[in-house]
């Protein structure tokens, strides 16, 4: 397969790609086709390489509003309304709502996903289903699934027992959630329990880290200073740490340094967490997220997810990762013209390095043959304007096509 003339990442200068076996075979200005070689006219179209959620909860999508709705919006209904949704659950249930979220994020772009699964479950249903789901969308999807202990490990009755099963039972990445454990003591047993595990069966890591308003809340110290002592370094991750929101000036800049010397991944999540944060404020009302542009700044990688997908936390989602890189950038006033161009990274190369698939991804000469084209000339617009996504090519193959509608304008 021959593209034409397509701007890689927003490159000034048109290019060629041959796509060969399932690989890049060449990036060039000009290459002629081979006679019978399948040919894609993208002149002055975007390619980039495919989307990646870095951060989801594939068990609870496609909930909102089952058993009821969540009016008020707060975390707290979100956990009440999932307690009753959760009863409920089984196998199937699971498989039929993650597939179909799943293609929905296929269909824009998202080849990548790595999806939280709730394990405080002694019956792993929702754990036993994403497992079997991973197998089925290998052909489309990379899918990575995180043990994720919702309610706790040293708070929750056999917590520690349960994750390391979960482990067994084949997830690829370790979660926690130490802020919500009973006490702070115990948090910090959680990390140093599970970043133990990481240690002992060769797996990522990928924290739920102080997604509150409270600046006390001081997980991401214990889990960057685990990072950098272990030598574990890039294969753990915090997610939303929106505490970092309301920390001083001061320890942040202190924290920064630690950080950086950990080489630990950050995920932010701006959908969920400018609706989530900030609820006990009334004005002025904090944003309720992560310090995206100074952790940029200071050259920590931070990639997006999307968190929820229609559920009890968060009524709204399309599977769509243009829609946390249009908040996240609003909500930290990342606007500058070269700060929009440039946003598509978190969605894309920053959380390939978030998911350790760095080396299987990326435009280039050898590498697996997974890329999008847009109906736009550039990040700027396609964020812009959402033109259409015209082909997500996966090891070679067209896997999403769009023919764009035409619109008739009678003025
Ligand atoms: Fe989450």
């Amino acid at each position: 397969m021959l593209i034409k003339q397509v701007y890689i990442e927003n490159n000034s200068v048109k290019q060629d790609v041959r796509i060969e076996n399932g690989q890049f075979t060449a990036i060039e200005a000009q290459i002629e086709p081979y006679e019978n070689e399948e040919v894609i006219d993208a002149d002055g179209k975007l390619l980039l390489p495919p989307f990646i959620d870095s951060h989801v909860h594939l068990d609870a999508t496609l909930t909102a509003g089952d058993p009821e709705w969540n009016e008020s919006g707060t975390l707290f209904d979100g956990i009440r309304i999932w307690s009753e949704r959760k009863k409920t659950l089984t196998k199937q249930d699971v498989k039929e709502r993650a597939l179909a979220t799943l293609k929905k994020q296929a269909s824009h772009g998202i080849q990548f996903v790595r999806s939280h699964v709730d394990t405080t479950d002694p019956n792993f249903t929702a754990l036993e289903a994403l497992l079997e789901v991973r197998d089925e969308v290998k052909d489309f999807m990379t899918l990575q699934l995180v043990a994720f202990p919702q309610e706790g490990i040293l708070s929750f009755p056999r917590g520690k027992e349960l994750l390391e099963q979960a482990v067994k039972d084949g997830v690829d990445v370790i979660g926690g959630i130490p802020h919500f454990e009973f006490n702070r003591d115990y948090g910090v047993e959680s990390l140093r329990y599970l970043v133990g595990l990481a240690e002992k069966y060769d797996k990522l890591v990928d924290v739920h880290c102080d997604e509150i308003d409270d600046p006390q809340s001081r997980n991401l110290e214990v889990l960057a200073t685990l990072a950098y002592e272990t030598g574990l370094g890039d294969r753990i991750t915090a997610s939303h740490t929106t505490a970092m929101g309301s920390y001083n000036d001061a320890y942040t800049y202190k924290l920064m340094r630690l950080l950086k010397l950990s080489d630990i991944n950050m995920v932010s999540n701006p959908l969920v967490n400018i609706h989530l944060g900030g609820r006990f404020d009334t004005y002025p009302k904090r944003r309720g997220l992560t310090r995206i542009q100074d952790l940029t700044a200071n050259g920590i990688n931070v990639s997006f997810g999307e968190d929820d997908i229609k559920d009890p936390w968060y009524p709204m989602g399309d599977g769509n990762m243009l829609d946390p890189v249009h908040m996240g950038i609003h909500a930290e006033q990342m606007m500058g013209y070269s700060q929009i161009m440039n946003s598509y990274e978190f969605v894309t190369n920053k959380a390939a390095k978030t998911l350790h698939v760095a080396d299987q991804y990326g435009i280039e000469v050898g590498k697996a043959a997974n890329c999008l084209i847009f109906n736009a000339a550039n990040f700027y617009d396609e964020l812009n304007e959402r033109k259409e996504l015209l082909y997500s090519i996966h090891n070679g193959k067209i896997i999403v096509e769009t023919k764009p509608a035409v619109t008739k304008l009678n003025l």
